[in-house]
C-alpha cells in the first residue's frame, strides 16, 4: 500500500477502505508518513468529505492508536459526557454529582482549556488539594464506591488525533465534520465510555457557528457511536453568549457551588438539568426523559447533589472546608468594575471575546506552558436582554495587576453590543439528536 495512492483516491472523490484508513493512521502514529502527505490527505478529506463508514473506521483507528481505558471493573453502565467547548461552561461539575446522586455511574475524563474556552480539569484543580491524576485502579474503585470520579486525561490517549489535530490547526482543515467527529469520538471511545451524551455548542463562542452545522456534527457523532457498538445522544446548546455569570477557574467553582445549592443562574441551572436528565436516561435510571428530569431536579433541591460533589472531592483529596465555606477561596487581588458606555439594552455578548478577556486576566493560557491564575476572571453583571444605564457596572474583573485588568477591560468592551430595544430570549437547548 502507498500513501500517494490513498491521497489520489480521496482527492478524486473515492471512498477509502478500512485497510487504507488503518494504514494512514498507523503511519501518522509511528511517524513513517511525513507531515506534508498527512496534510494533503487531510485537505482531500476536508474537500471531499467521508462516508459514515469511513468516518467510523477513522475514529476506531485513531482510538486504537494509543492506550484504551478499561472500565470493565465498574459495576453497571457507565455514562460520559462531552462538550465541544465553550465560555463559562462549568456544567460537568454540576451534572456529574446530580447524575451520581440519581444512581448513574459517571466516569468523567476532562480536558484543559483550549484557546478562549476553559477546561474542567483546570477548574477542578483550583479547589485546594483536589487530585485529578487518579490511577486507573483508584478511578474505578472510587466510581464503584461513590458513583463518580472526575479526572484529567491520562496515559497516551489517541496520539494519532494529537498529531492530526496539530496539523489541522495549521492547514485550514479544522472545520470539517468527519475530522471533528472522528477527533472527538476517538477520545471518548479510548476513554472507555459505553454511553455518551454529547453537548454540541453552537454560536459565536463555538466551533459550529450555526444550528444546522451543529446538528450535522451531532448526527455524525451519534452514528459513529452506533457503528462502534456504543450508545450516544446529543443536545445542541446555545453558546452565542457565555453560560452563567462567571468565567475563570475559582469563580466558576463558586458558581457551581451556588448552583448545587439551587441558587445558580437560571440559564446554567436549566441547561445542567436538561443535560443531567439525558444522562440519567442514557444510564437507565429513569423510565422516561420526563421522569429523569424530575429526578435531576430533586437531587439538586434536596442538597443530595451538593453532598455528592463534596464526597467526590474529598475522595480525591480536596479540602472540603472550601466547598462548605466558599468564602475561604481567594480571588486575584486587583478588582476592576467595567461600566456601560451608553444606556439601552444589552443585545449581544460575544462569548469568544469574553473568553479572550479572561485569558488576558490569566484565567486561561496564551501558550501551552503558561501558568494559570486560578483566582482571575470575570463576573458578568448584565446579560442579554438586560436594561443598562450609562456608567452602570456590566462586569467585575479579577486579575493579578491593574495592567492585566485594563487590558482585559478593552477586550471585554468589544464583546458587549447595545441597542434601543430588548431582544427576545432564545432557548438554550436548541435541538436533540
Ligand atoms: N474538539 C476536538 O477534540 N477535536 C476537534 O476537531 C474539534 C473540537
Amino acid at each position: 500500500m502507498h500513501i500517494l495512492d490513498i491521497i489520489r483516491k480521496k482527492r478524486d472523490g473515492g471512498t477509502l477502505t478500512k485497510d487504507e484508513i488503518e494504514y494512514f493512521v498507523r503511519g501518522c502514529t509511528d511517524g513513517s508518513i511525513p507531515d506534508y502527505q498527512l496534510s494533503a490527505l487531510l485537505m482531500a478529506i476536508y474537500l471531499n468529505g467521508m462516508t459514515h463508514e469511513e468516518t467510523a473506521e477513522l475514529t476506531l483507528a485513531m482510538a486504537h492508536s494509543g492506550d484504551m481505558a478499561d472500565l470493565s471493573a465498574i459495576h453497571g453502565v457507565t455514562v460520559d459526557k462531552h462538550s465541544t467547548g465553550g465560555v463559562g461552561d462549568k456544567t460537568s461539575m454540576v451534572i456529574v454529582p446530580v447524575c451520581a446522586a440519581c444512581g448513574v455511574k459517571i466516569a468523567k475524563m476532562s480536558g484543559r482549556g483550549l484557546g478562549h474556552t476553559g477546561g474542567t480539569a483546570d477548574k477542578l484543580e483550583s479547589i485546594p488539594g483536589m487530585r485529578i491524576d487518579l490511577s486507573p485502579e483508584e478511578f474505578t474503585a472510587q466510581i464503584n464506591k461513590i458513583g463518580c470520579a472526575m479526572i484529567g486525561q491520562t496515559g497516551e490517549l489517541c496520539p494519532a488525533d494529537k498529531k492530526l489535530y496539530a496539523l489541522r490547526d495549521v492547514t485550514g482543515t479544522v472545520e470539517s465534520v468527519p475530522l471533528i467527529a472522528s477527533s472527538i469520538m476517538s477520545k471518548k471511545i479510548a476513554s472507555g465510555a459505553e454511553r455518551i451524551l454529547l453537548d454540541v455548542k453552537t454560536g459565536s463562542g463555538a466551533f459550529m457557528k450555526t444550528t444546522e452545522d451543529a446538528i450535522t456534527l451531532a448526527e455524525e457523532m451519534v452514528e459513529i457511536a452506533k457503528l462502534s457498538g456504543r450508545r450516544a445522544a446529543a443536545l445542541i446548546t446555545d453558546m452565542d453568549r457565555p453560560l452563567g455569570h462567571a468565567v475563570g477557574n475559582t469563580l466558576e467553582v463558586l458558581e457551581v457551588l451556588e448552583t448545587l445549592h439551587g441558587r445558580g443562574p437560571e440559564d446554567l441551572t436549566e441547561e445542567c438539568l436538561e443535560l443531567a436528565a439525558n444522562m440519567i436516561w442514557l444510564g437507565e435510571q429513569a423510565e422516561s426523559l420526563e421522569h429523569a428530569r424530575k429526578k435531576a431536579k430533586t437531587a439538586l433541591e434536596t442538597g443530595k447533589a451538593f453532598e455528592k460533589f463534596c464526597e467526590m472531592a474529598e475522595a480525591q483529596g480536596a479540602d472540603v472546608r472550601y466547598l462548605r465555606e466558599p468564602e475561604r477561596f481567594a480571588l486575584s487581588p486587583v478588582r476592576k468594575d467595567v461600566c456601560a458606555p451608553r444606556s439601552g439594552y444589552v443585545v449581544h455578548i460575544n462569548a469568544e471575546q469574553v473568553g479572550m478577556a479572561s485569558v488576558r486576566l490569566g484565567a486561561g493560557r496564551e501558550k501551552a506552558d503558561d501558568m494559570l491564575d486560578y483566582g482571575a476572571g470575570i463576573v458578568l453583571k448584565k446579560t442579554v436582554g438586560d436594561a443598562v444605564q450609562k456608567g452602570e457596572v456590566i462586569a467585575e474583573l479579577y486579575g493579578a495587576s491593574a495592567e492585566k485588568c485594563r487590558d482585559a477591560e478593552s477586550v471585554l468592551h468589544g464583546a458587549f453590543r447595545y441597542g434601543d430595544e430588548k431582544t427576545e430570549e432564545c432557548s438554550l437547548v436548541l435541538a436533540r439528536v
